[in-house]
């Protein structure tokens, strides 16, 4: 991309190999968020880059909810989040999924978002796609439309994309 806003960001984001385990590559946003400039160009793409007629942002716990929070007051609608299990305290849906070693679960919110509403689903990074797709299904169960995924990077060789498209999640948005 060209983009001035989202080639700083990408100057921001540190390599860390062998975090948290041996072998994997992590990606380091901590130079990123403390850049307000360059955090506010990357919510101002997002924001510019998301369909109309979002009705609610809902942002992946934990990295998900620092984009994701910022985009819906800066799109104008709410915020939902979608949590790991036990911090919720209201009734919610639950979506089991597996991780490279293990599994996890997400939780939303059963009044969190209206059936027939048009969500912006937004996480920091997509991986597999095991969480997006978690995600993806507990909006579906409540009646709702993903209209665009929005991640700012993109593991593109874990098959994030693939998978997310076998849950129907095929608007997909990646900065880098
Ligand atoms: C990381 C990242 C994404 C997810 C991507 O979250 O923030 O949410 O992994 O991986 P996937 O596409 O293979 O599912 P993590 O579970 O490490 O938790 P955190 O956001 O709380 O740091
Ligand atoms: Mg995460």
């Amino acid at each position: 991309t060209s983009d001035p806003r989202v080639e700083h960001a990408a100057s921001l984001i540190r390599n860390v190999p062998d975090f948290p385990k041996p072998g994997i590559q992590f990606k380091d946003i901590t130079p990123l968020l403390g850049d307000s400039g360059a955090f506010e160009g990357v919510i101002d793409v997002l924001a510019e880059s998301a369909p109309a007629g979002i009705d609610a942002v809902c942002g992946v716990e934990s990295r998900g909810f620092l984009f994701g929070a910022p985009l819906a007051l800066r799109l104008g609608v709410g915020f939902v989040p979608i949590r790991k299990p036990g911090k919720l305290p209201g009734t919610v849906v639950e979506e089991h999924f597996d991780l490279e070693y293990g599994s996890s679960v997400l939780a939303m919110h059963i009044d969190g978002i209206q059936a027939g509403q048009r969500v912006l689903l937004v996480d920091d990074l997509l991986a597999t796609g095991g969480t997006l797709c978690a995600s993806g299904k507990l909006i579906h169960r409540l009646g709702a439309e993903v209209a665009q995924v929005q991640v700012v990077i993109e593991l593109a060789d874990l098959g994030g994309r693939a998978n997310l498209a076998t849950c129907g999640l095929n608007e997909v948005l990646a900065l880098l």
